[in-house]
């Protein structure tokens, strides 16, 4: 028999010695990190400092030139969006987005997933309630109909976050997600991160405002220059702090 406690602290993923170079520079330089099931980790660091190139690398996104990942205790190969979504369950929402803005709110809750029923694309009704459902449940306002690029960047984060949901992801990457927004739209993001926590999952939150960070983050990880230099458990923290192990 495995104590509860052990349990809980089984990590989701294990990443070893991850490297990932572009030409002379190295830009995720031996990396290792437990992730655990159901925490939000915060990722913080100065420019440059690797955090998106190694969320990237967690999400498929690019191939690592060295370094091993275990999910469950099983080694997994990196380098494809596929695989760290639907093996890793890992559901990235990039800095940039990368949504449809002409396409609607549940057409890009769908998009490169659209649902298959015997091989053949099922049918828009099906989806489209779907969509509805999670979008209500995620108390969001936004509708199923409503055109990408006629929502608030906070709400265009909302959809892309509702995918993880959707498709019941162990893990959501959210690289900058209140960068863009309006101050009142963060409250929104914020809520939304604690909303995924409380279904269980694991959130990793890259953010410049460190503020944020330390409203919702349960540890805190410190890039710099390629490397983690610190990992913080989130306890009396204060952002004289955090801006120390950033410098
Ligand atoms: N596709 C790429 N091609 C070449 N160099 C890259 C590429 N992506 C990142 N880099 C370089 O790798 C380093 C790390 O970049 P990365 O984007 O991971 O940092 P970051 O911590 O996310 O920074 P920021 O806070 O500005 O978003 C930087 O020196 C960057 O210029
Ligand atoms: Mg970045």
């Amino acid at each position: 028999m495995v104590e509860v406690a052990e349990v809980a602290r089984t990590p989701l993923i294990s990443v070893r010695g991850l490297v990932k170079s572009f030409g002379p520079i190295r830009a995720v330089d031996g990396v290792s990190l437990d992730i655990y099931p159901g925490e939000v980790l915060g990722v913080i660091g100065d420019n440059g400092a690797g955090k998106s190139t190694f969320l990237s690398l967690l999400a498929g996104f690019h191939r690592p030139d060295a370094g091993r990942l275990l999910y469950r205790g099983r080694e997994v190969s990196l380098g494809s969006p596929r695989v760290a979504r639907r093996r890793l369950r890992i559901e990235m929402v990039y800095q940039d987005l990368r949504l449809a803005p002409d396409l609607t709110v549940w057409e890009n809750l769908f998009l490169g997933e659209e649902l298959r029923v015997l091989g053949v694309l099922s049918n828009r009704r099906q989806m489209r309630a779907r969509a509805e459902r999670v979008l209500h449940e995620l108390n969001t306002g936004i509708r199923p109909d409503d055109v990408l690029s006629e929502l608030s960047g906070g709400e265009q984060q909302s959809v892309a976050i509702a995918r993880a949901i959707l498709f019941d992801r162990d893990v959501v990457i959210m690289d900058e997600p209140t960068a863009a927004i309006s101050v009142g739209k963060v409250e929104e993001v914020l809520r939304l991160v604690r909303e995924l926590k409380g279904y269980g999952k694991t959130v990793l939150l890259v953010s410049h405002r460190l503020e944020d960070v330390l409203r919702v983050a349960d540890r805190i990880v410190v890039f710099y220059h390629g490397r983690i230099r610190r990992v913080l458990e989130n306890r009396g923290l204060q952002v004289a702090d955090l801006v120390h192990e950033m410098f």
